[in-house]
C-alpha cells in the first residue's frame, strides 16, 4: 500500500525524504512525490520510483517535508494523482495512506465552494477541506476535517507559516521516528531506521503535532502519552547486504529466522499457556489470514489438528467477513506479516465482536493486529522489504509448529522425536540453500514455460499453493497450486507438453497416492519436477527432474519445501528479467479491503 513519511529539523529535507522513501518503497511503487517548505511550498513528483524522482529533482530548499509513494486505488498512476496533494493557494500539502470513502461527496460540496480539484484521487479533498477550515491553525483545522472525513486515514499536512507537521492516524499506520534535532514520521518503522531506533507508535484517533524537537499527541482532544520504543531492527537488516535482490537476501536468512524462533521459544511459551487454555475451553478453531499468511494458516491448521487434536478452520479473512456466523467456544488465531491487512483486520474485529478471544502472529510491533488481538506473538523475521513474502512465512511457520509443540498432549516419545527434529531445521534449511545452483538449473529449465502446476497433498497442499503463489507473483508464469488429487477433476484438460507439473512429495500418507498422481500427469506428457526427499529411490525413475531436500518429520517438510521453491521460483524470475523486489501491480501491505 502507500507509504507516506514527513521530516522536520535541522537537515536538508529533501534528501532525507528520499532516503525514507527508499526504504518505503515496498509499501507502493507506481508513482512519488515530495513537497518542501521553504519561503514557500515547492512540489515535486511523478510516475516511476524514487530513484528516478531523486535523479530529476531540482534541489528544493526546505528543512520541513513530507513524501508519498503510492500503489493506485483511485486513479490511474499519473503525475496529476500522485502525492503530495495541495489545495488551490499551493500553501498546503497532505499525504496519506487509506481511503477516504465519502470523498466523492465531500468533492462535490468543495466544488460547488469554488475548489477547484487537479487529480482523480481520495485524497485531494483533505487539502482543500483544511484550506476550507484554515485560521492560521493548522492543528485547528486539521481536527476540523476529521469530523468531516470518512474512511481510513494516516495523514501528514504541512502549510507555509507554521513550522510543524500535523499528523492524523485512523485505521493505517503511523510511527514517530524521535531524532535530537529533528522527528520523522512514517508508515513504518524501517524508513527511519537511518536516522533513529527511538519510536512512538501512534494509535487510532492519534492527532499529532511534530516540529524539530517537540512532540505533542492528543486523541479526542485530550493531550495523551504514547510510550517510546527502542526499535531491535538493525538498519543493516533493511539493506541488501551484497545480494542482488532482497528477496534472496532474505531467503537465505531463513536458517537464522528459525534458530532466532527455537531461541526465543521460552517467550513464546507464555503465549503457549494462554493459547492452550483458549484450546481448552474451545471446541474448534478458526484461522485466518491472506496471502502467504493464508498458507500458513493452511499448514497451521494441519499442525494443529495433529498436535493439538481439535478441529481447524483455515481461510482467507477476505472471505470469513462475509460469511458464516462465529460459533461461540472458537478459539482464534489471525496470521499477518504486517499486522495491518485490511481483510485481516476487519476478521480479528468480527471474531471479537461475537466474544471469541484472538491470538495474533505478526512480524511488526505495535501494528493493528497487536492491539485488536487478545494475545499477541511476535515472528523473528526482522524487516521483509521483498514484497514476496519469504522469510516472514518462515517465522510464521516455526512459530506455530513451536506453539503447538509448547501445548500438545503427544506422547513423551513422539514428542521427543519432533523436539529433537525441529531442533535441527536450521541446519536443514541451510542444506537446501546449499543445493542453490541445481535449483537455479531446473529454474532455468522452468523460466521457458508460460504456465505450470504445483500439487500437493496433506501438510504439502498448502505448499503447492504457496510454490505456485511464489512463482506467479514475481516471474509472470501463470502458475496454479493444486491438492494433487483435483488436478484430475479439470486441469488435466490443460496438460500437455508444455505444462510442467511441480510434484511435491513427502514420505507420509500421501506418498503413495503422489506417485500415482505423478503417473497420471506424466501419461498426459506434461513434464514432471519432483521435489522428494534424500535417498528416495522411486519418484526418479518417474520424474523427469528430481530436486532433493534434507531429510525432515513429514510434518517438518513444509520447511525444507518452502525453501527450495523460493528458490526456483527467485531463479525463474532472475532468467525472465523481472523486478523481482517489486513485482507489478503489488503491493506488501494490503490495507484496502
Ligand atoms: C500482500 C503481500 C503478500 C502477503 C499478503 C498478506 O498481498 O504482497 O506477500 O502475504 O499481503 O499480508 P500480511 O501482512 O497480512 O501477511
Amino acid at each position: 500500500m502507500c507509504g507516506i513519511v514527513g521530516y522536520i529539523g535541522d537537515k536538508l529535507a529533501q534528501p532525507v525524504l528520499f532516503n525514507c522513501l527508499a526504504r518505503l518503497e515496498y509499501r507502493g511503487y507506481d508513482s512519488c512525490g515530495i513537497a518542501l517548505k521553504g519561503s514557500r511550498l515547492r512540489v515535486y513528483k511523478d510516475v516511476g520510483g524514487v530513484k528516478e524522482l531523486e535523479r530529476t529533482a531540482p534541489l528544493l530548499e526546505g528543512t520541513a517535508g513530507i513524501g508519498h509513494n503510492r500503489w493506485a486505488t483511485h486513479g490511474e498512476p499519473s503525475q496529476a494523482n500522485a502525492h503530495p496533494h495541495c489545495d488551490c493557494s499551493g500553501n498546503i500539502a497532505v499525504v496519506h495512506n487509506g481511503i477516504i470513502s465519502n470523498f466523492q461527496q465531500l468533492r462535490q460540496q468543495l466544488t460547488a465552494e469554488g475548489h477547484r480539484f487537479a487529480s482523480q484521487t481520495d485524497t485531494e479533498v483533505i487539502p482543500h477541506l483544511i484550506e476550507k477550515y484554515y485560521q492560521g491553525n493548522l492543528e485547528a483545522a486539521v481536527i476540523m476535517v476529521l469530523g468531516d472525513i470518512k474512511g481510513s486515514y494516516a495523514i501528514i499536512a504541512l502549510v507555509v507559516g507554521e513550522d510543524k507537521l500535523v499528523v492524523a492516524r485512523k485505521g493505517s499506520p503511523l510511527i514517530i521516528g524521535l531524532g535530537d534535532r529533528d522527528n520523522l514520521v512514517a508508515s513504518d518503522v524501517t524508513a527511519v531506521l537511518d536516522y533513529t531506533d527511538r519510536v512512538i507508535y501512534l494509535e487510532d484517533g492519534d492527532i499529532g503535532v511534530i516540529t524539530a524537537n517537540s512532540v505533542r499527541v492528543t486523541n479526542g482532544g485530550t493531550e495523551v502519552s504514547r510510550q517510546e520504543s527502542r526499535v531491535r531492527w538493525m538498519v543493516e537488516d533493511a539493506q541488501k547486504g551484497g545480494y542482488e535482490h532482497f528477496m534472496l537476501k532474505e531467503i537465505h536468512e531463513q536458517p537464522r529466522v528459525i534458530r532466532d524462533t527455537l531461541i526465543g521459544w521460552g517467550s513464546l511459551a507464555e503465549s503457549a499457556v494462554d493459547l492452550a487454555a483458549m484450546c481448552r475451553e474451545a471446541e474448534s478453531m478458526v484461522m485466518l489470514a491472506c496471502g502467504t499468511s493464508y498458507h500458513a494458516a493452511l499448514i497451521g491448521k494441519h499442525i494443529v489438528e495433529e498436535l493439538i487434536g481439535i478441529r481447524v478452520r483455515a481461510e482467507p479473512a477476505s472471505e470469513f467477513n462475509y460469511c458464516h456466523p462465529v460459533l461461540a467456544k472458537t478459539a482464534a488465531m489471525v496470521i499477518t506479516q504486517s499486522g495491518e491487512t485490511a481483510d485481516t483486520l476487519k476478521a480479528t474485529q468480527k471474531l471479537k465482536a461475537a466474544g471469541c478471544k484472538v491470538l495474533a502472529i505478526t512480524n511488526v510491533m505495535g501494528s493493528s493486529a497487536s492491539r485488536l488481538a487478545d494475545y499477541t506473538v511476535y515472528t523473528r523475521a526482522g524487516p521483509e522489504i521483498g514484497v514476496a513474502a519469504t522469510k516472514s512465512f518462515m517465522a510464521q511457520l516455526m512459530v506455530l509448529y513451536c506453539l503447538m509443540l509448547s501445548s500438545t498432549d503427544a506422547k513423551a516419545s513422539r514428542l521427543a522425536d519432533l523436539m529433537a527434529g525441529v531442533r535441527q531445521l536450521p541446519e536443514k534449511a541451510q542444506q537446501v540453500l546449499n543445493n542453490e545452483s541445481r535449483i537455479e538449473e531446473y529454474a532455468h529449465h522452468l523460466s521457458g514455460y508460460d504456465n505450470a502446476f504445483f500439487i500437493g497433498r496433506g501438510v504439502n497442499f498448502p505448499i503447492a499453493l504457496e510454490g505456485a503463489l511464489k512463482l506467479k507473483e514475481i516471474s509472470y508464469i501463470h502458475a496454479e497450486g493444486y491438492a494433487a488429487g483435483e488436478l484430475k477433476h479439470g486441469p488435466f484438460a490443460l496438460l500437455r507438453k508444455e505444462t510442467p507439473v511441480i510434484a511435491i512429495l513427502a514420505h507420509d500418507n500421501t506418498y503413495e497416492a503422489m506417485l500415482s498422481n505423478i503417473k497420471e500427469v506424466k501419461a498426459r506428457q506434461s513434464p514432471v519436477i519432483a521435489l522428494v526427499e534424500e535417498g528416495d529411490k522411486t519418484v526418479g525413475k518417474l520424474a523427469d527432474y528430481v530436486i532433493t531436500v534434507p531429510q525432515v518429520a513429514p510434518l517438518f517438510s513444509p520447511v525444507v519445501n518452502t525453501v527450495a521453491l523460493q528458490l526456483l521460483a527467485y531463479y525463474a524470475a532472475r532468467e525472465r528479467g523481472c523486478p523481482i523486489d517489486t513485482p507489478r501491480n503489488l503491493a506488501k501491505s494490503v490495507t484496502v479491503e
